[in-house]
């Protein structure tokens, strides 16, 4: 097992470099939960402004919190609620520069500033979101949700 590494402090570049590491790293027919955890980590490492990085996965009308790296967090969010919620019941990236200007936001981590949800949709269905989050305002924009939404893409072929 190679410890993750990026080559560059160019966000799109690393990026690219996150999805052919992710590619190495997690075998789609592995164990769903293993694949998610090291996803977290390899996100972590790729992701310098983000104080929480983790998947929300879909049960039913609500999403469930799965493996993740940061503080503790909420356990469930109903669709449609929160940024996570919004996410999934869109199947839209959704970037939010500033999290008290968003209405309904849930707040875990009362110093997180800004956040970006993105859906893994599956065969037309949300398996889960991916959720990050920044003591930073405005920590995410266009380059990250492209970044992570080729990720996703990834994870759809994951085990779900
Ligand atoms: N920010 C999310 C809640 C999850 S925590 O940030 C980990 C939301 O409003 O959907």
């Amino acid at each position: 097992m190679e410890a993750t590494s990026f080559s560059s402090s160019d966000p799109a570049t690393r990026y690219g470099e996150a999805r052919s590491q992710l590619q190495a790293l997690c075998d789609p027919s592995e164990d769903l939960i293993s694949n998610l955890a090291n996803a977290t980590a390899l996100l972590r490492d790729c992701i310098p402004a983000a104080s929480w990085v983790g998947f929300y996965v879909r049960r039913g009308a609500e999403l469930v919190l799965g493996p993740f790296q940061g503080k503790v967090a909420c356990t469930r969010i109903p669709l449609g609620r929160g940024v996570c919620g919004a996410a999934a019941s869109s199947q839209q990236t959704v970037v939010v520069p500033d999290v008290e200007q968003f209405p309904g936001h849930i707040a875990c981590d009362s110093g997180s500033r800004s956040e970006i949800v993105v859906p893994i949709v599956r065969a037309g269905q949300v398996v889960a979101v991916l959720d990050v989050d920044s003591y930073e305002l405005a920590a995410f924009g266009e380059v990250d949700a492209r970044g992570l939404g080729a990720l996703a893409e990834v994870m759809a072929s994951w085990a779900w």
